[in-house]
């Protein structure tokens, strides 16, 4: 289901939720008025349920509004992988510049020699504050603890807000580290951005 789609659907069940709250609030209401406290009671437990349930309508309708980027540069498929599990946005590489303003940013990397690429760089330093309002950076690597500093600091040179939550896992360097990253880094990589939304 497309966004808009999706932001109709949630915006119907939480308007019904909520018309429906009221209606069991007052019901709840007037049974108290007439003696009948507990059944009056369990009217208005069942409305505070249904609006906790609207606002998670809600919170989710802000999620789809949000403008999201997901951007990455790979050498060996690592950072591709790991961004074909974030949702949100199509993941495309960093020769994709980023033209329209974007709540968050998703970018991602690898480790070559030491060093993030000179293309992830240059991606970077197309970035104003202005288009980006803050960044997510993931990344894998074999030896070095991670890419995400290099990248920080790139960034926090463009003047652009970095999360300073990231996500590193290990990416494989021939028989080191075989196999990563893998299903439970995936896992964890789509756990970790549920958190950054
Ligand atoms: C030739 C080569 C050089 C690498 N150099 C480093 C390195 O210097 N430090 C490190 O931590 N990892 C290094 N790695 C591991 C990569 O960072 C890791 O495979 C990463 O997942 C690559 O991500 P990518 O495929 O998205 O570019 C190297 C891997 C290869 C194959």
């Amino acid at each position: 289901m497309d966004a808009k789609k999706s932001i109709e659907a949630l915006q119907f069940f939480a308007t019904g939720l909520t018309e429906g709250a009221l209606v069991h609030k007052l019901q709840g209401q007037i049974f108290k008025s007439q003696g009948f406290s507990k059944f009056g009671q369990k009217y208005i437990d069942h409305f505070n349920e249904e609006m906790e349930w609207g606002e998670k309508f809600v919170e989710r309708i802000l999620d789809l509004i949000m403008a999201i980027a997901i951007r990455y540069f790979t050498k060996f498929g690592h950072s591709a992988k790991m961004a074909e599990v974030l949702t949100g946005a199509k993941a495309e590489t960093v020769a994709t510049p980023i033209t329209e303003p974007v709540d968050v940013l998703y970018l991602g990397s690898g480790v070559l020699l030491g060093r993030i690429s000179g293309d992830m760089a240059d991606f970077i330093r197309t970035l104003t504050p202005d288009r980006v309002k803050r960044v997510v950076c993931f990344g894998s690597c074999a030896i070095i603890k991670s890419p995400v500093p290099q990248m920080r600091s790139l960034l926090q040179a463009q003047g652009i807000a970095v999360d300073e939550r990231s996500f590193t896992c290990k990416g494989s360097m021939g028989p080191l580290h075989a196999g990563h990253p893998n299903k439970q880094d995936l896992d964890d990589l789509r756990k970790f951005v549920q958190t950054t939304l």
